[in-house]
């Protein structure tokens, strides 16, 4: 889906109101935004550049943008909760996704983390346990990028614990592997277990867990031999009220979401794996210096 030009019919938009209030709406040409300031018809919209200024029958008035996928994620219908813009930001370079690569993302949710991979130019196989959750995702892929999109987005009705299908979704036209495992379930380390078969030499697994008990079972599952550059990261992010002399960060900021836990795969090691039982040891080590694995 095209995003310049001028706003056309069908596709998404965002109202923004004086306060910096977002709407997020489709252009419908035979559909009307309401609030309580009356209305404005779309069609008034449709043919406009992005940025215009309109005004509701009683004089409310909004500059009308495409959404950034920043945007659409934090309003668009949830099944499932998604994976917050600044984790999917870190997790894209963390995963080292580029176009053309084949990743296995599961659980699928609402489909967040697939808009952005897609984004990116991968190819994804998702799987995710609750048909309701699926169909979702797939909608909101679509608001977002198009349905030419699916060409390389295939989802699938499945239980990633149980195991990982090769040679499915186009795969097997040079190898059925995956070059990257994106995460987002309550038990990554089940899905880990699977990946000296599905996930090639050199490729990238990150795990997104709410719980640091969650990621130090990942820990444990990357801590076999099988897997290098292992690292667990929190990104925290926050803004400043920059206006005059007041000059401060933000009093709020969004907390707590996540550990992001990554490893690459690199095959049997010639030393003897660590017991599970060293791994708070290593929390002693110096951290990565900054900009490392991220
Ligand atoms: C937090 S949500 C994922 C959100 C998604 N990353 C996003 O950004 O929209 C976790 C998802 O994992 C799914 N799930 C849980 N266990 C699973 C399993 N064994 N196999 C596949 N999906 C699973 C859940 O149904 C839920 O949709």
């Amino acid at each position: 889906m095209s995003s310049i030009g001028e706003l056309r019919a069908g596709e998404a938009a965002l109202l923004v109101d004086n306060k910096g209030r977002r709407y997020l709406v489709n252009l419908d040409p035979e559909k009307q935004y309401h609030s309580h300031a009356g209305f404005v018809p779309f069609s008034q919209i449709i043919g406009q550049p992005e940025g215009v200024q309109v005004a509701t029958t009683k004089g409310q008035k909004f500059r009308v943008f495409r959404p950034t996928m920043n945007d659409y994620v934090l309003q668009m219908k949830r099944g499932a909760q998604v994976i917050y813009p600044k984790d999917i930001a870190a997790i894209l370079m963390m995963a080292d996704v580029y176009p053309g690569c084949r990743v296995f993302e599961t659980g699928v949710g609402s489909g967040a983390m697939s808009m952005a991979l897609l984004r990116a130019g991968a190819i994804v196989t998702g799987y995710e346990v609750r048909e309701d959750f699926l169909a979702r995702a797939q909608k909101n892929v679509e608001g977002f990028l198009g349905a030419g999109v699916f060409e390389r987005y295939q989802v699938h009705v499945a239980d990633a614990y149980e195991g990982i299908e090769l040679g499915r979704d186009g795969l097997e036209e040079d190898t059925p592997l995956f070059d990257r495992f994106v995460l987002d379930l309550p038990e990554p380390w089940q899905v880990i277990a699977h990946a000296p078969k599905a996930l090639r030499p050199g490729g990238i697994i990150v795990a997104y867990t709410p719980s640091i008990t969650q990621a130090q079972q990942v820990r444990r599952a990357l801590n076999n031999g099988m897997y290098d550059e292992v690292s667990t990261t929190e990104v925290l992010y926050r803004t400043w009220h920059i206006e005059g002399q007041a000059v401060r960060p933000d009093h709020r900021m969004v907390g707590h979401t996540a550990f992001l836990t990554r490893g690459r795969l690199v095959g049997p090691s010639l030393e003897k794996p660590q017991p599970a039982d060293t791994d708070l040891d290593a929390a002693a080590e110096p951290l990565d210096a900054p900009g490392g694995n991220l």
